[in-house]
């Protein structure tokens, strides 16, 4: 069957098999690997991509119901060379450990910050409930969040000081 979708921003038509799910179809089809795939039973929410800008695990989801609709995967997060204020929050806040969770991690926040730009830490955790982190960074992860609802224009552009480059310089 022939399935068409707009991912970050770029319309994609594809032929498919019906019984390929949207986490194959965009990693192995597209080759867009930073949508993680986990668990492969809807338990680790690292599969997690927006749809229509809604967090859904995409290894629950048939690539054939994403059919004309629009899907974001973490590399659709940056504006250009700008990192979303949520990927700016992550650096800011270490809020990850080997990564795996991340991706899923970004956009459910992504989600959350659209919705609800200033949630509370009880929100975050209740709006990333449904992923699992397994370097158990929660406490980061939560911080991370808050800083990027915090930042919602992201970081200040860095300022190159005359004294922290005679430190580079001498470094
Ligand atoms: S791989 Fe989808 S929830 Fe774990
Ligand atoms: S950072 Fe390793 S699983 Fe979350």
């Amino acid at each position: 069957m022939q399935i068409s979708m707009t991912i970050n921003g770029t319309d994609v038509t594809r032929e498919i098999e019906p019984r390929v799910l949207l986490v194959h179809f965009i990693r192995d089809d597209l080759r867009l690997t930073g949508t993680h795939w986990g668990c492969d039973t809807t338990n680790c929410g690292t599969c997690v991509v927006l749809m229509d800008g809604q967090p859904v695990k995409s290894c629950t989801v048939l690539a054939a119901m994403a059919d004309g609709h629009t899907i974001t995967t973490v590399e659709g997060l940056a504006h250009g060379a700008t990192l979303d204020p949520v990927q700016q929050g992550f650096m800011e806040e270490h809020g990850l450990q080997c990564g795996f969770c991340t991706p899923g991690m970004m956009l459910t926040a992504r989600a959350l910050l659209d919705h609800n730009p200033h949630p509370e830490p009880l929100e975050i955790r209740e709006a990333i409930s449904g992923q699992i982190c397994r370097c158990t960074g929660y406490a980061t992860i939560v911080r991370s969040i808050q800083w990027a609802a915090e930042h919602p224009a992201g970081a200040a552009p860095e300022t190159t000081t005359s004294e922290s480059t005679e430190h580079e310089v001498h470094a």
